[in-house]
């Protein structure tokens, strides 16, 4: 199905292993993603699938192995750092500020982006006026331009908490948009979501994957998402990695399927 042309590997995960005391997240977990592609994990309930993108990113620190972007392994880094270098993520439950409006949620994306400090911004300080001021509307720019993409002009004033569910997982997608990562992790953007919503959040994946290029990695449950928009796909169960290649291969893999055995309908 991919109409992009796949590049060569930009994020490279090897031998990760991440336990909490004695619970085994994650054991010698290795899996690749090349440039444009959308790379699904699945798994059952607990396989560790966000403590995967949670080690990507940041939040967790593996026991071992190792994790590159673009050949550069990055070793104890925080998720700000991790983000500077292009890595942005939705999570699986909505971090956004429910009593801020669609337009500003998204702002907050961009602070990474800013380049005057907090300071002359809050204070408007004699050097940082002109810059603030100039910086805000190119920042609001760029902003508007990411709810026109989502189609969520209507509610760019609207608190998120007031929106359905299904909008409100559009603008967290739109936070993430608004750091122009290289690459995005999207912790299940459909779960909770009726078909028709979860019609045009697969629309909007593809639509950031053709459009701005961006490398996606993807946590799904819905088999039939996965089927339809990955390129390749990795299958967790209980921490370990049971399978791994096109998404026919992945379905026809034996092991794959009696880990599912009960789960699928
Ligand atoms: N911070 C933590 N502290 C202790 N245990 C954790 C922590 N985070 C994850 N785990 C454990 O690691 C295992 C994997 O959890 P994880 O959330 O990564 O699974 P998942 O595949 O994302 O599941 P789901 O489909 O339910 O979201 C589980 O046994 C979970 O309880
Ligand atoms: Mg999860």
């Amino acid at each position: 199905m991919a109409t992009r042309p796949i590049g060569d590997v930009i994020l490279d995960v090897r031998n990760i292993s991440l336990h909490f005391g004695g619970v085994k997240a994650l054991t010698d977990i290795t899996f690749d993603v090349r440039e444009h592609e959308i790379r699904a994990i699945i798994g059952p309930n607990g396989a560790g699938k966000s403590s995967m993108l949670n080690c990507i990113n940041g939040v967790y620190q593996p026991q071992s192995g190792s994790i590159s972007l673009r050949g550069k392994t990055f070793r104890h880094m925080k998720p700000r750092q991790v983000a500077e270098m292009g890595v942005a993520r939705t999570f699986q439950n909505l971090a956004l500020f429910k009593g801020m409006s669609v337009l500003d949620n998204i702002m907050t994306g961009r602070n990474l982006k800013m380049r005057t400090n907090l300071l002359q911004q809050a204070f408007r300080m004699p050097f940082g006026w002109g810059a603030a001021e100039r910086e805000e509307t190119e920042q609001r720019i760029v902003v508007e331009r990411i709810i026109d993409f989502l189609e969520i002009q209507p509610y760019r004033k609207t608190p998120v908490g007031q929106l359905p569910y299904g909008l409100q997982k559009r603008v967290d997608l739109g936070r993430a948009l608004a750091m122009e990562p290289q690459v995005l992790l999207l912790d299940e953007p459909m779960a909770g979501m009726n078909v028709e919503e979860k019609q045009d959040m697969s629309r909007f994946v593809l639509d950031v994957n053709a459009e701005f290029g961006t490398t996606i990695v993807l946590i799904e449950h819905d088999m039939g998402v996965v089927m339809d928009i990955s390129d390749r796909v990795v299958v967790l169960d209980y921490g370990r990695k049971i399978g791994d290649g096109l998404p026919d291969e992945v379905r026809a893999n034996p092991e794959v399927i009696s880990a599912y055995l009960g789960t699928v309908h």
